[in-house]
């Protein structure tokens, strides 16, 4: 087997398929595959839809897409939602084969809680910056200094670093999670500095130990963005992802994932969105009647548009980039994402009552999981 080198945001644990198959006993690549991703490119669209429709019945194959997908792969894809309902459908999943179309930490998720399964990414370097931030390495050594320290892991990291943790968390579940640690516990919370510091917010902890990354998307969208989004359209409701700073979730009226985002959208006539670009644009084009304001036009994660139709259909017909796990890694790795998941499911969109609540402030802002 081929190990990869960490280049760029790939992590270390990606391992590529050699050219012999001989010992191989998984899902074949098709007769019909072109050798490279660039002759794939040179096909219609149509035709490389046409192509993946019919690999991912022969593969008896899911594809699970996030909600920055490029908006030609969320109309391909079998489920598009937010790191944590990603998570839940592939650790349900009945397919032989999950197609991840996200970033590495997500695909890794899905080998993490489907074991059994073949998991592929149609790029390996489509990975997380914000999850590079930590190795299991560096939080060992900070666990020494806090020993008696819960780790909570967001699922923006590697399997490696989930190992070393006792609870994962997502942006919709974050604040449950934390709650659910006795309180007198210190926590060390990685990799992002701003979901830590909005869940020490919403808990009133005095003692979480926060790892110093963060997300370029996220932590780039500022303030005078949305005072000026805010002027132009005063009756529009605000609404950003926790991986933002602390002056902008002030100013939101509700601090959501990406899916609770989609669900808010269903509700509101007009909202101001302070997250990836990509969401924004997808639910324009599902909901043309209403007014949805992206916070920045540069919002971008250049990783999550790395997977194109022309690499999805490549990946299909090779089998390939296969996710591979150290079993001991997984192993201890699925122990925090599972109690993360027993502990999920309950988020909703706040109620009239609990929204009016919500700005007289008597009851705190965000999402409703606490
Ligand atoms: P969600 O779980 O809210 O989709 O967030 C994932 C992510 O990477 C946001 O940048
Ligand atoms: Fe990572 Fe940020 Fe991209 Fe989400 S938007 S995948 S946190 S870099």
């Amino acid at each position: 087997m081929i190990r990869t080198r960490n280049r760029g945001s790939g992590p270390a644990t990606v391992v590529a398929r050699p050219p012999a198959r001989a010992a191989w006993r998984g899902p074949r690549p098709a007769t019909n595959a072109l050798p490279s991703t660039l002759d794939y490119a040179a096909l219609p669209a149509a035709e490389l839809r046409r192509r993946i429709v019919r690999r991912k019945k022969q593969l008896h194959a899911v594809l699970l897409g996030h909600n920055y997908q490029r908006v030609e792969i969320q109309d391909l894809s079998d489920y598009v939602g937010d790191s944590l309902g990603l998570s839940q459908q592939a650790a349900a999943t009945d397919a032989d084969v999950i197609v991840f179309c996200g970033v590495h930490f997500m695909a890794e998720t899905a080998k993490i809680l489907a074991p059994q399964k073949t998991v592929l990414m149609p790029d390996l370097h489509a990975g997380c910056p914000m999850a590079d931030f930590v190795t299991a390495q560096a939080l060992r050594r900070l666990k020494a200094d806090y020993p008696d320290a819960a780790v909570v892991a967001y699922v923006n990291s590697s399997a490696e670093v989930k190992a070393e943790s006792d609870i994962c968390c997502t942006s919709s579940n974050a604040v449950r999670v934390v709650e659910s640690i006795p309180r007198e516990r210190p926590i060390i919370f990685v990799p992002d500095k701003n979901l830590a510091r909005y869940v020490q917010e919403r808990t009133g902890r005095d003692n979480i130990i926060a790892w110093e990354g963060y997300c370029y998307v996220h932590d780039d969208l500022v303030l005078d963005e949305l005072e000026k989004a805010k002027r132009a359209y005063p009756h529009a409701k605000v609404v950003i992802h926790p991986e933002a700073r602390k002056d902008l979730l002030e100013r939101a009226d509700y601090v959501a994932s990406t899916s609770q985002m989609v669900e808010l959208t269903e509700k509101h006539d007009a909202l101001i969105i302070g997250t990836e670009r990509g969401l924004v644009d997808r639910l324009r084009q599902r909901f043309p009647q209403k007014t949805l304001i992206p916070l920045s036009g540069a919002a971008i994660c250049g990783n999550m548009k790395l997977n194109t139709l022309a690499k999805l259909t490549w990946c299909l017909d090779h089998v390939e980039h296969e996710i591979v796990l150290d079993e001991d890694v997984r192993r201890r790795a699925e122990r925090a994402l599972r109690r993360m998941l027993e502990l999920s499911g309950g988020w909703r969109v706040p109620t009239k009552a609990e929204e009016e609540m919500d700005l007289a402030g008597a009851r705190p802002r965000g999402c409703g999981c606490a």
